[in-house]
């Protein structure tokens, strides 16, 4: 058997130098004073100050959360926006190193040396504990953020508090919703003898609703209210929202229920207290409670 390795000897050109030993703090000050790493800096400043407005100017002009018609929709829209404020600057740097990835280390122009590359920050103690400490603050911030929203919302729609102990004391109008394939029904309680395939509420009164289905699951979304409830067959889901704008909003289901699914859609009508009792009248109602 030879004993020939003709394996290239690792010892033929001197140990090769480690490249993730720890770099000291000043490399760090080194490595951010370099031109590029300033440039890159510079370009994510620029595009955090542009993905800020862009993102308000989506929200309020081109309406793409919904038009919110209730305290709910509200704070959902303010965490929307509060969200891409916090992401905008990490969105901002991705797309910088993008940029300049693409644009700026890739041109080597005549007989120029290509830019060397340079030494690796991995195992810095500064970058590390920087990067640790504000990406540690954003997640927390925004756990704490969504806590309290979840909390907020939840006692706006009576799905965590009872009905009578509602910040707002007025009485609740009840509504049972039954989706079924695929229609929306709304009966009142309240008023004997209504049922509308069209839900109509006056403003600025909480409105309570008892959620179930005839058939298979479907979702009750009413979508510019912020409100969304699974609607399960043989069990009543409860969830409540108080309109504070007048107008006609969309319904639709939220859960994949069969062909027409998609079609699954009615309006919401949010109307003044008056023009709601002579709706009920019309319906041919009679009060109950
Ligand atoms: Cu009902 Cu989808």
């Amino acid at each position: 058997m030879s004993t020939t390795d003709d394996r290239p000897s690792a010892d033929a050109d001197g140990p090769e130098e480690p490249t993730n030993r720890p770099v000291p703090a000043d490399h760090f000050r080194e490595w951010v004073s370099r031109p590029y790493v300033r440039r890159i800096i510079v370009i994510t400043v620029v595009l955090t100050l542009v993905i800020i407005p862009m993102a308000w100017l989506t929200l309020h002009f081109m309406n793409l959360s919904g038009a919110p018609a209730s305290p709910i929709m509200s704070e959902i829209e303010k965490t929307m926006f509060v969200f891409t404020v916090v992401s905008a600057p990490l969105m901002a740097i991705t797309l910088a190193i993008l940029l300049y990835s693409i644009f700026g280390w890739g041109r080597v122009s005549g007989d120029k040396p290509p830019m060397q590359e340079s030494p690796a920050i991995r195992g810095n103690r500064t970058a590390t504990i920087l990067w640790i400490s504000v990406t540690s603050v954003l997640a927390f911030f925004l756990v704490v953020w969504g806590m309290i929203e979840l909390a907020t919302i939840s006692a706006y729609s009576y799905g965590a508090t009872p009905a009578s102990d509602q910040p707002n004391s007025q009485k609740p109008l009840v509504v049972n919703v039954t989706g079924q394939q695929w229609v929306w029904t709304f009966e009142y309680p309240d008023y004997q003898g209504v049922t509308s395939a069209t839900l109509v509420v006056p403003k600025d009164r909480p409105i309570y609703f008892n959620v179930t289905s005839k058939d298979v699951v479907h979702n009750f979304w009413a979508v510019e209210m912020g409100i969304k409830i699974d609607a399960n067959p043989g069990a009543v889901t409860n969830t409540g929202v108080t309109p504070t704008k007048l107008g006609t909003f969309n319904i639709r289901c939220a859960e994949l229920c069969g062909l027409h699914h998609a079609y699954m859609e009615t309006s919401m009508k949010v109307v003044k207290p008056d023009e709601f009792d002579s709706w009920i009248r019309e319906m041919g109602g009679r009060r109950t409670a």
